[in-house]
C-alpha cells in the first residue's frame, strides 16, 4: 500500500469509530454497520471487522461470517485502475474466461483481488451490455471489445503511458505551488 492510500485509511477508519457511535449496540444492527463500512471504504477492510466486533460485542469471527454470506461485499480495496472482465453468455463464448486468466496472470492475482500497491484490481463481471464488441473488458469506464491476449499486454502499455503522464503533471502541479 502507498502511503497516500495507507494515510487516506487511517483517516477513514477514525471517522468509522465516529460513526459507529450512531448505531445501537445491537446485534439486529449488524448488516446496517457493514453496509456503511462498504460504502465509506468501497470494501470490507479488516480493521473494520475488528472495529465493528468491538461495537456490538460479537466476536470477529462472527462478523466475518456474515459479510461473507452477502456477495455485496468485497474484502479487497478496489484499485486505481478497476479492470472488470465479462463473462456474460456472448463473452464467455467468444473466450472471456481465457482473456481474464491472461489478466490473471499478467497481475499476478487472481479475479476478486488487488495488486499489493493497489494499482490494479480484477473482477469478473455480467454482462455490461455491448455483446457486439465481445469478449469485453472494461478499465475504470472505458470499454475495450473485441479482446484478444495479445491486446491485454498492449492495454497494460496504454495504462502505463498514462500513469506516468498523470504523474509527470501532478509533480509539475506541486512545483508550481
Ligand atoms: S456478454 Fe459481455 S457484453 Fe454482453
Amino acid at each position: 500500500m502507498d502511503s497516500e492510500a495507507g494515510r487516506e485509511e487511517a483517516a477513514l477508519l477514525n471517522r468509522l469509530r465516529t460513526r459507529l457511535a450512531d448505531f445501537e449496540k445491537d446485534r439486529a444492527n449488524l448488516l446496517s454497520i457493514l453496509r456503511m463500512i462498504q460504502e465509506t471504504f468501497s470494501y470490507i477492510p479488516e480493521e473494520a471487522i475488528y472495529m465493528a466486533a468491538d461495537h456490538l460485542d460479537l466476536a470477529p469471527s462472527e462478523v466475518y461470517g456474515v459479510a461473507t454470506f452477502y456477495n455485496q461485499f468485497k474484502f479487497n480495496p478496489p484499485g486505481k485502475y478497476p479492470i472488470k472482465v465479462c463473462l456474460g453468455t456472448a463473452c464467455h463464448v467468444k473466450g472471456g474466461d481465457i482473456i481474464l486468466e491472461n489478466f490473471e496472470r499478467k497481475l499476478d492475482i487472481r479475479e476478486g483481488e488487488t495488486t499489493p500497491d493497489r494499482d490494479f484490481s480484477l473482477e469478473r463481471v455480467a454482462c455490461v451490455g455491448c455483446c457486439a464488441l465481445a469478449p469485453v473488458a472494461l478499465v475504470g469506464e472505458a470499454v475495450h471489445g473485441h479482446m484478444a491476449p495479445s491486446k491485454v499486454e498492449g492495454l497494460f502499455t496504454r495504462i502505463q503511458v498514462e500513469k506516468e503522464m498523470a504523474e509527470r503533471e501532478k509533480r509539475r502541479h506541486e512545483s508550481a505551488r
